[in-house]
């Protein structure tokens, strides 16, 4: 069976190497390419997908919303996040699913299993906080706080959750058990730190989405005050197995998956 994942760039992607190492791992003879899909021609997307007989495809950047168009269902996860990052095709019917929330917080179960009664605090208002979100509210007890720079963003949220600026994440930032950085700030290793860390509690467990780098600026000045840091590999890498579990009802070979990603990484 052919798999893909499709975005704008795509060359970088991690994807292939993953699912592919997984794939080989478990004696399939599946294959998963980096698709190259420009957003003027996505309106051919059908077409591009099913001349390679492709079964089942990720979406990532920027197509993570446009996709929705020209999918015949959509799960309640992509419903409620408003993009949908796999998509499994069954007898010509295109389904859309998103699993980057459950990816993300299947990873941090296993570095704080007390989950449900954490006192969780998410910076940013853009897609990936709203799936990490909607996936937490299903199991954490306390109300999550989430802050954003520009206030406005939450209108259009229908989740239950206090709101606040990032100036008041600063000011009460003693009070969280986990604090997730969702905001680009940190990518690609520009120097942005969203909120700065004075008032931090030392257990407080330090989380952010990105991966590349392996450590933003912020998770390296939560380490350096002696806290625990989490990076959003295990949310790569738990997404990808989510969809694979979707493709094929198996379960993947979570430990091939992380090693390949790893060392592709540390090469880099
Ligand atoms: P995604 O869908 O990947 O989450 P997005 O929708 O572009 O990405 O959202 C990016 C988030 O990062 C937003 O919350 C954005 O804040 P605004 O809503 O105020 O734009 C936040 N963000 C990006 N750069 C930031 C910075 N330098 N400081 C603070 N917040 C930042």
């Amino acid at each position: 069976m052919n798999y893909a994942v499709i975005g704008d760039p795509i060359s970088h992607s991690l994807s292939p190497i993953m699912h592919n190492a997984n794939f080989k791992s478990l004696d399939m003879q599946d294959s998963y390419e980096a698709l190259h899909v420009r957003k003027e021609d996505f309106h051919n997307i059908r077409n591009i997908i099913e001349d390679k007989h492709i079964v089942g495809f990720n979406v990532t950047i920027p197509h993570k919303e446009s996709i929705i168009q020209y999918l015949d269902e959509i799960d309640d996860q992509s419903k409620a996040v408003g993009a949908v990052n796999t998509v499994k095709i069954v007898d010509n019917k295109w389904i859309g699913y998103n699993t980057d929330g459950i990816g993300y917080v299947s990873g941090l179960k296993q570095i704080y299993p007390d989950l449900a009664n954490a006192y969780i605090l998410i910076l940013g208002a853009g897609g990936a906080s709203k799936g990490i979100a909607n996936e937490l509210n299903k199991i954490v007890q306390p109300k999550l706080t989430i802050a954003n720079r520009t206030m406005s963003r939450f209108e259009s949220w229908d989740m239950n959750f206090n709101a606040i600026s990032l100036d008041q994440a600063e000011q009460y930032l003693d009070e969280f058990d986990i604090i997730i950085n969702t905001t680009s700030a940190g990518l690609d290793n520009n120097d942005d730190t969203v909120i700065k860390l004075d008032n931090l509690s030392s257990s407080t467990l330090v989380s952010d989405i990105i991966y590349i780098p392996y450590k933003t600026k912020l998770l390296k000045e939560a380490e350096l005050k002696g806290n625990v840091i989490h990076n959003g590999l295990d949310m790569f890498i738990n997404q990808g197995a989510e969809s694979f579990k979707i493709w094929t009802g198996k379960q993947p070979n979570l430990k091939e998956m992380k090693n390949t990603v790893l060392s592709k990484l540390q090469g880099v």
